[in-house]
């Protein structure tokens, strides 16, 4: 299991590294490929297909003949280079750092290094590797598995990311029981087509909500019961659940833990259409679990996908013993790569979106629908200037102002050492009151008795009033806050008067 933290260092690892999209170099400057590229930010008007060199495989790789691929959000994230955040931290900021697409494959393998036992030339595989939108990849052995013999190329590219983060969502970190209540919000998509299923398989009762026009796909999947979003809130219901998986991110997550059981594990894999969270992605999400989770007996727990041989052939098992099947909406020649992304950033596939990569590869059809996709991306100095004043605004300001409030002090009081520490814990607590309210998704009654309380604290602490100065510490949540407090100003608080805060 995963916590938190883990979670972040792993998203930190796979954002500040290459080491996921790395290819060999290739020696031999004869040997080229097809691959898809981009070299700018945007809608899949800024895919190409260029040729690129052939990879080769290192001892421990494989080289991997790719025969289908399937799509997944995380490709137009990385498309459009949003959350926006992320591209000063990782994918380039303006323009992407590495050019090349795609994760999910299905293929047959050419070649392989010589550290490579479990497979061969010839074997039909299935896995997860960056850059896989394209006619080779290579790839490490532990993120394949062999394909299910009963199935089409097409089919075993549709399970990696989608399956496997099902799979890991409801197993791991669900820890899904026989028999329990479990809801999957987003139920007809690329991963709830398979969390339904594989719900079913843990003998679990499953509620799947989706729009009216896949009711029926979801039913005939195995859910026992389902909700039409379009008509019906699920958080209203008097219906109380063991287990959410929540795929779509659409709702507050009060409305969430309202229709869960006091004991109840909610399991957020990410969520947001194309259209939002843009700026800082599920990260103000993961900030929200964090602080509510402290305040309840219910588990709220965001998850990341990792890739593994062994869930792999778990997922290979499930089809090949008839538990499990994949839903594919539509397959496309790659070619039509660009029409498959507009298609997915729509937000309403059912099941999954796969393509063919053929022995000729066409160029690239110009899509059809060229006005589906994202809004407007805003210009490279716009988001620089965004990721600049919020964290300012939040961070820098505050000690700006204990600066000046200190000085200001010590003007006053020359023979009196400052307290600028004192200064700046209590204009964050006032920010952390702020934030609370806003967190507890009461609208704006919430936000400003949370803020007045706060500061409250704040001016008595300033008036030396132990009592708020521990009160202040404790629901400031945050430990580091906790031994600053306890070890520095303890100490000052018996040398002489605090300064006061003038706020
Ligand atoms: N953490 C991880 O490791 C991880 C791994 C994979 C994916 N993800 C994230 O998980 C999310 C889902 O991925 P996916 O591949 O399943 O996406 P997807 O294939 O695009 O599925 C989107 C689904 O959401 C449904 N939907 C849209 N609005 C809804 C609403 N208001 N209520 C309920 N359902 C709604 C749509 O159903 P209708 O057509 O019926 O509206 C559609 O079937 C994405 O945000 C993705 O980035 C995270």
């Amino acid at each position: 299991m995963k916590t938190h933290l883990q979670i972040l260092i792993i998203a930190f690892w796979f954002l500040f590294t290459d080491a996921g999209w790395a290819q060999t170099p290739n020696p031999s400057p004869a040997q080229r490929m097809k691959a898809i590229v981009y070299h700018e930010y945007g809608s899949p008007d800024v895919l190409r297909l260029e040729e690129v060199d052939k990879p080769v495989p290192l001892d421990n790789q494989l080289l991997i003949r790719v025969r289908a691929v399937s799509v997944n959000p995380l490709d137009w994230h990385f498309m459009e280079g949003t959350p926006y955040l992320g591209r000063p931290l990782a994918f380039g900021f303006l323009k992407p750092t590495v050019e090349r697409l795609g994760v999910d494959y299905a293929g047959t393998v050419e070649a392989v290094g010589k550290n490579i036992t479990d497979f061969k030339p010839g074997d039909e595989v299935f896995g997860n590797h960056f850059g896989a939108f394209a006619e080779y990849v290579v790839a490490s052995d532990k993120g394949m598995a062999l394909k299910p013999a009963n199935f089409t190329f097409e089919q075993a590219a549709s399970l990696p990311v989608a399956a496997l983060t099902a799979l890991q969502a409801l197993r791991d970190y669900g820890k899904i029981q026989p028999g329990q209540k479990v809801l999957i919000n987003g139920a007809s998509g690329g991963v709830g087509t398979f969390a339904v299923q594989i719900a079913k398989t843990f003998g679990a009762e499953v509620t799947g909500v989706c729009s009216g026009r896949n009711l029926e796909l979801v039913r005939s999947l195995g859910a026992d019961h389902v909700i039409d979003y379009t008509k019906e809130d699920f958080t209203q219901r008097a219906e109380r659940y063991d287990l959410i998986l929540d795929n779509v991110g659409n709702q507050p997550l009060s409305g969430f833990r309202r229709v869960l059981n006091p004991r109840g594990i909610y399991v957020g894999i990410g969520g947001g259409g194309v259209n939002d969270s843009r700026w800082t992605g599920p990260l103000v999400g993961v900030i929200k679990m964090l602080i509510t989770k402290r305040f309840t007996s219910q588990e709220l727990r965001m998850m990341l996908a990792e890739i593994n041989r062994k869930d792999l052939t778990i997922l290979a098992d499930l089809i090949q013993a008839g538990k499990m099947k994949p839903v594919i909406d539509k397959t496309y020649p790659f070619s039509q790569l660009p029409e498959a992304m507009r298609y997915l950033e729509e937000g309403h596939a059912r099941g999954k979106i796969v393509l063919t990569v053929g022995d000729n590869i066409e160029p690239l059809a110009p899509g059809a629908n060229r006005a589906a996709g994202p809004a407007g991306t805003p210009s490279p100095l716009l988001i620089a200037l965004e990721l600049i004043v919020i964290p300012a605004g939040v961070l820098i300001v505050p000690i700006i102002a204990a600066f000046v409030l200190n000085r200001r002090f010590k003007r006053g009081n020359p023979d009196k050492r400052g307290f600028r520490w004192g200064y700046y814990f209590s204009i964050m607590s006032i920010v952390a009151g702020l934030v609370l309210g806003l967190l507890l998704e009461a609208g704006p009654t919430a936000l400003i008795v949370c803020g007045l309380i706060y500061a409250l604290l704040a001016w008595f602490f300033a008036q030396r009033r132990r009592w708020a100065w521990i009160t202040l510490t404790i629901l400031s949540f945050n430990p580091v806050v906790w031994i600053i407090n306890a070890i520095y100003l303890w100490r000052r608080w018996a040398e002489g008067p605090v300064a006061t805060p003038a706020i």
